[in-house]
């Protein structure tokens, strides 16, 4: 690949990725790789990015990066911690901070007209998160800007082209954080900003043709954003060797399989539909805890996918629409393996014993990227805009045992609800929204008659990533008029509840 590069390495911040995601909305390129394992090629990075951290470089837990190699050889940008890290152990001083330094704050300029801060005005808006400060800057640092409460909010190293910042460039409410950005890397580490979906796309097609050649390529699609973009791009290099599978797992929305499918006939795709429906119900049949159902819908989904793909002769490949958040290697803040919340399928791809080998198009690309690349592909803005919705779909939304009863009941439910968000004009402004069936039955009436029937509970979260979320605030007269027609409509449903829990605590799906 042809493209300047930027190393960011990870000290384990909750915001890492949005560093990643803000310089490649640079259009340059730009990669995350964990503090304690720098890569060896360093030649190819033009610049270096020391992330946040959770830990204080004063605790026995500080992460020691070895920047031997890049201090002073590069021009590197210290963000929070890194830049505690860059002022602690270079003869400054970084202390336990007295107030609060969390949340807005704005810069004044001790020095101006630093090209480091070009276009940027004082008084600038930027985003504080920390609880320790730095009280004294290293040897040859020298002040650049200071807020209300951090003295030493930017500094320099002199004889270097060393940045170092206390707040957060990358978080949206630095309003100039972007810019800052763009000064560093193109400005002083004098990176091009080549980096486009266009660019992408032609060197992508061209790469899957050299490595697939004339072989045949099997790939799962989902009805999601990811397989979608992977399936479009893989068909635009190899055409008709590329032979697309969709399994309908009986726990898709109300109606999806046969619109989607359609809809990816109409885009040209060379795809099968496989409505496997029952097996996956008779495989779910009295199973109550969470993560067996889960097991169990990616079990019955291998079985389903391996005799479909052994029905095609010589296939060589399985194509999987994997993006760069799954292949990022985390760092975590204590040293120790991060506990298992949820096991997600789909993660981690099919067994050893389909021996294919793995082409995997949007590896190196983030969400917002894929969805930027699929435009440039020509792809439907509606199926680029979609709600994210999980491999065992419906299944992790009926809490309990699975039936086709229960799952029929929620399809009515779900579509009411994301109907009513699209008529609404919300649709777009909610990052998911769902529906849960709960294992509850409560009183109610109906005319003259008593009831004795199922709650349902609406979620509707804002996110970025679906790392952390919070509720949305929906319109009353929404949520009233969405209420009473789905007790009105779908039989056996007496309840609405709405779910006003963030995350964390409470995860975005229930199950
Ligand atoms: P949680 O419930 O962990 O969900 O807060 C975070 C995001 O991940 C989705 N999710 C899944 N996606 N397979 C998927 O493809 C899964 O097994 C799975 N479980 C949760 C969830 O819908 C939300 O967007």
């Amino acid at each position: 690949m042809q493209h300047d590069k930027v190393l960011i390495l990870d000290f384990g911040s909750q915001y890492t990725q949005l560093i990643g995601r803000r310089v490649r909305e640079l259009n340059i390129y730009s990669e995350i790789h964990p503090f304690n394992k720098i890569p060896t090629n360093l030649e190819e990075y033009k610049a270096v990015i020391l992330s946040g951290s959770p830990n204080s470089v004063r605790g026995e837990q500080a992460l020691h990066p070895d920047l031997s190699q890049i201090r002073g050889m590069k021009p590197v940008l210290a963000v929070c911690y890194g830049a505690q890290y860059l002022a602690h152990f270079s003869g400054g001083e970084v202390a336990p901070s007295n107030t609060r330094e969390y949340g807005r704050a704005n810069l004044s300029f001790v020095k101006e007209q630093e090209p480091f801060f070009k276009g940027i005005a004082s008084g600038s808006q930027v985003w504080m998160s920390h609880s320790d400060t730095i009280k004294k800057l290293p040897k040859n640092g020298l002040l650049l800007a200071s807020t209300n409460d951090v003295e030493n909010a930017a500094y320099r190293i002199e004889g270097e082209e060393t940045y170092a910042i206390q707040f957060h460039p990358e978080v949206y409410h630095s309003t100039d954080g972007k810019q800052l950005l763009e000064n560093f890397l193109v400005d002083i580490a004098g990176l091009n900003q080549d980096w486009t979906p266009d660019s992408f796309v032609e060197e992508t097609v061209s790469a899957i043709k050299e490595k697939v050649g004339h072989d045949k390529v099997v790939l799962g699609l989902s009805g999601g954003v990811d397989s979608t973009v992977a399936a479009v791009l893989l068909n635009k290099a190899i055409g008709e060797n590329l032979y697309c599978i969709f399994v309908n797992n009986g726990l898709l929305r109300k109606n999806e399989f046969e619109s989607v499918l359609n809809q990816y006939e109409g885009m040209g795709l060379n795809v099968k539909g496989v409505d496997a429906s029952q097996r996956f119900l008779d495989a779910l049949a009295g199973i109550e805890d969470p993560e067996k159902k889960r097991k169990a819908i990616g079990r019955v989904f291998i079985e389903v996918f391996d005799d479909e793909a052994n029905k095609l002769t010589d296939v060589k490949w399985l194509a999987q629409g994997t993006i760069y958040p799954d292949v990022i290697e985390s760092v975590s803040a204590t040293g120790g393996p991060s506990a298992t919340i949820k096991s997600h399928h789909n993660v981690g791809g099919l067994p050893d014993f389909m021996k294919l080998k793995i082409v995997e198009p949007l590896r190196a690309i983030f969400k917002d990227e894929v969805r930027r690349v699929g435009a440039t592909l020509g792809i439907d803005p509606e199926l680029l805009g979609r709600h994210p919705f999980p491999g065992p779909g419906l299944g992790i939304r009926i809490l309990g045992d699975i039936t086709a009863e229960k799952v029929r009941m929620l399809q009515e439910v779900d579509a009411i609800f994301i109907n009513g968000l699209k008529q609404w004009g919300l649709y777009n402004k909610v990052w998911q929204a769902g529906a849960m069936l709960l294992p509850v039955n409560s009183v109610g009436v109906m005319g003259d008659e008593r009831t004795y029937e199922k709650c349902v509970a609406l979620r509707a979260v804002e996110s970025t990533d679906g790392m952390t979320a919070d509720w949305v605030n929906l319109p009353y007269e929404f949520l009233q008029k969405t209420s009473n027609e789905i007790i009105n409509k779908v039989k056996g449903v007496n309840r609405v509840v709405y779910d006003i829990s963030s995350k964390p605590p409470a995860t975005i799906e229930w199950e």
